[in-house]
């Protein structure tokens, strides 16, 4: 029997989906790329903003011609959004089998259980050795939930408070990864640099990681600024496995309207940890999420948008232009930006991003870089990818055999946030 997955949001429900998948296998059930293969299939959902929760409802509202298509074929709905909305997905899309929020992905194993339990006949499971997914670059979470309350966002309620996983869980976790091939460890959680377990914290956590046998490099998204303490960066800075790289979300360069969305930090304190960082790590790349078009944002708000960019050299931001999800409270604030001025003020961004990325990334050329080779590219399958340690894309003619290889590159050109390399230097 095999399972299909379709994943929506961020690289917390990647790795949500990864961990439910893995629950499956360890049934027996194989993956598949191909919906029409599949008998149980998957959506992973995300609420962060209004777009990806319609995309994933309208992908739902497809599956019942599929779930017809053969008997015995079972919709599994989890996530963020199914968490916000279970009763209403349970009304619209009555041929759901089961939905699972995001506050229960934990239990996935168990439900999954009953779900199978409750087969019809068609016995037509496999029960191969399950195939492990020989990821290069792999997400371990290693917190759950958020104890922040950006006035924005719905995290917290879908997601709830913050838990910890115990340090030996996540090792142990990291190990089986290497084990599956990884050589690159990401960890994951809302705001990752919380984490805490027992007397250990985040940094001790990096180190950790670090030290696990077979891993190369390790990052961690998404980290809030409140806890990037100087023994975190300290430890970024000393243990070389840690990337020298950052996503580091800001979400506005107003003071006004950092204090509206409750960040807890002011553009000025964010300025100095961001120099701060590169002292300890000189050469250091920093990218962000920024948020257009938050209730009350003023033209001279946005400027101040605009100027942080520059003042804090982001190498890349994904912009996103503020969505009202109900029930946060900046949903009911009085003065909402038009949609219109949403848009074009998240197009001045995106231009100037590309212009500030296509300076960065053009220097780049007849540079020697360093990759970890991750598998083929997802532009043109023919070519492999590798990311630098700087989490620069690098594009070049290699195959296979480079497949987790640590190896040197030379760039000959350069397209949008990627880097393409020479493969005459590659023998
Ligand atoms: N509207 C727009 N963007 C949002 N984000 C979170 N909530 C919202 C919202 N309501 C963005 C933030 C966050 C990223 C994951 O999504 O920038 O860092
Ligand atoms: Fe949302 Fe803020 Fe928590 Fe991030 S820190 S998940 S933006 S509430």
């Amino acid at each position: 029997m095999k399972f299909y997955v379709r994943t929506y949001g961020c690289q917390m429900n990647v790795a949500d989906s990864n961990e439910m998948g893995r629950h499956l296998m360890a049934k027996g059930l194989i993956q598949t790329q191909d919906a029409d293969e599949a008998t149980i299939l998957l959506v992973n959902t995300c609420t962060v903003r209004q777009h990806a929760e319609d995309r994933a409802f309208s992908e739902i509202g497809r599956l019942k011609r599929w779930k017809t298509k053969q008997s015995g074929r079972k919709v599994v709905v989890t996530g963020c959004a199914a968490e916000r909305t279970k009763e209403y997905l349970e009304d619209r899309f009555p041929f759901i089998d089961l939905v699972v929020g995001a506050k229960s992905i934990e239990d996935f194993g168990e439900m999954a259980h009953r779900l199978l339990d409750k087969r019809s006949t068609d016995e037509d499971f496999d029960y191969a050795v399950p195939s492990t997914d020989e990821k290069i670059a792999s997400f371990v979470t290693v917190m759950r939930g958020c104890n922040y309350s950006c006035t924005y966002c719905i995290v917290p309620y879908v997601r709830g408070r913050e838990i910890y996983h115990p340090m030996e869980q996540v090792l142990g976790e990291v190990r089986d990864r290497v084990e599956e091939g990884a050589r690159e460890i990401t960890l994951l959680g809302q705001t990752v640099n919380s984490y805490r377990y027992s007397e250990h914290r985040f940094a001790d956590l990096l180190e950790a990681v670090a030290a696990v046998d077979g891993v190369e490099r390790v990052r961690f998204i998404s980290p809030h600024p409140y806890y990037m303490t100087d023994r975190v960066i300290e430890t970024m800075a000393v243990v070389p496995q840690v990337c020298d790289s950052l996503h580091l979300p800001v979400q506005s360069g107003s003071n006004a309207m950092l204090k509206a969305m409750m960040r807890n930090y002011t553009r000025e304190q964010y300025v100095s940890l961001a120099e701060k960082l590169r002292r300890a790590m000189p050469g250091m790349t920093l990218s962000t999420d920024i948020i257009v078009g938050f209730p009350g944002e003023t033209e001279d708000d946005f400027e101040q948008t605009v100027s942080l960019i520059r003042e804090a050299q982001f190498e890349n931001a994904f912009i996103f232009k503020y969505s009202p999800r109900k029930d946060t409270p900046a949903a009911t604030m009085s003065d909402q930006v038009p949609q219109k001025m949403k848009e074009e003020r998240n197009q001045r961004l995106l231009q100037l991003m590309n212009d500030i990325g296509s300076q960065k990334y053009n220097q780049f050329i007849g540079r020697q870089v360093q990759i970890l080779v991750e598998g083929p590219s997802k532009r043109n399958a023919a070519r492999m990818s590798g990311r630098t340690r700087c989490n620069k894309i690098v594009v070049f003619e290699g195959s296979d055999r480079h497949r987790g290889q640590v190896m040197d590159v030379k760039v000959t050109r350069v397209g949008s946030f990627t880097l393409y390399g020479d493969p005459a230097i590659l023998e």
